[in-house]
């Protein structure tokens, strides 16, 4: 096959990027777009802040002009992000306690039954464990509220919109070593043996030298798809460029097409400059949207499958 999406749909799974709303209006991009995927992630247009700025005045407009631009292209979406420490609306982030809890979970049920019937899969949970050696649950004013809040969320989500996935997303959980791993991995192996409804992992998998792509990440997909959920890999980036970068691009892929279970891969934006890390040129395709040595690895290996 001749593009990523059409590639990874030879062996089932999708093949997906984070779209901005603000850059829809430039062709270059929505050609690429059109052309090589098939699932898309909102960056920043379906986060708290994004769709309930004031309490309890919902604003869907970006985000549905995303979930529309993909759906009439016939692309599925991943809902980004339900509940998260990160880019809440300023009058949650003033929030504590009991009043908090249930502003979360009625963020949770409006923004899920808004656009139920229309997500493949929500990033319900977002980051909630902490970076080190603790393995322990991230401080947050989410968290304060009381250590169940994220079965809480993943109960209110199913309850919304059954037919959804229910994922929880984190960073640096890649390295099967890692206590933070570790902690994510009992986490769901609890939901599980309790019957908290949870039906995916989503690795991030942001990488660059600090953090390269672990020689275990085989190991650590297999893992968590063994406790009974979906892997997806949610928000792939890797610094660097030319055949290092190629390389490595495949190694993930060929990772993930190894777990039956890995349902999918999402890049973190399409051109190395649409990327939160611009600078360090972490996608498949270059600033004026030509594809990189990355995408050909890329490609090569879905093919493979
Ligand atoms: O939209 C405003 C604009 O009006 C304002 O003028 C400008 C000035 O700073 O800011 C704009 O908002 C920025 C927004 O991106 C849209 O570009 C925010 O400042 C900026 O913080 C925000 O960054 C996003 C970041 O999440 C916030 O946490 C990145 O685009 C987005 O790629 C990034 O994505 C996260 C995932 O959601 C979770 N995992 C990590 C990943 C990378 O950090």
């Amino acid at each position: 096959a001749s593009t990523l999406a059409a590639a990874a749909q030879q062996s089932g799974r999708y093949f997906g990027t984070a779209v901005a709303a603000g850059r829809l209006g430039d062709s270059t991009y929505v050609n690429i777009l059109n052309r090589e995927f098939d699932m898309v992630t909102a960056e920043n247009e379906m986060k708290m802040d994004a769709t309930e700025p004031n309490q309890n005045q919902f604003s869907y407009g970006s985000g549905d002009r995303i979930l529309n631009q993909a759906r009439n292209q016939g692309k599925r979406v991943r809902g980004h992000a339900l509940a998260w420490h990160a880019q809440q609306p300023g009058w949650m982030q003033r929030m504590e306690g009991s009043s908090l809890r249930q502003a979360m979970l009625n963020h949770v049920t409006q923004v899920a039954t808004y656009y139920r019937g229309k997500i493949y899969a929500w990033d319900v949970v977002n980051e909630a464990f902490a970076d080190g050696s603790s393995g322990a649950r991230r401080d947050s004013n989410l968290q304060r509220s009381g250590n169940d809040w994220i079965e809480a969320a993943f109960r209110a989500a199913r309850a919304a919109d059954p037919g959804a996935k229910l994922c929880y997303n984190d960073y640096n959980t890649d390295d099967w070593t890692h206590a933070k791993t570790q902690g994510v991995y009992r986490m769901v192996q609890d939901f599980k043996s309790r019957g908290v409804p949870i039906d995916c992992v989503g690795l991030q998998s942001h990488f660059n030298s600090q953090s390269p792509v672990p020689s275990n990440y085989q190991t650590t997909l297999q893992n968590f798809a063994n406790l009974g959920v979906d892997v997806q890999i949610t928000e792939l980036d890797i610094e660097g460029s030319g055949s290092a970068q190629a390389d490595n691009f495949r190694r993930v892929t060929e990772a993930c097409l190894a777990v039956a279970r890995c349902t999918g891969i999402t890049v973190w934006g399409i051109r190395d400059t649409d990327s939160w890390r611009a600078y360090g040129t972490p996608l498949l395709f270059d600033g004026s949207g030509n594809k990189k040595a990355a995408y050909n690895s890329t490609l090569n290996a879905l093919n493979a499958a």
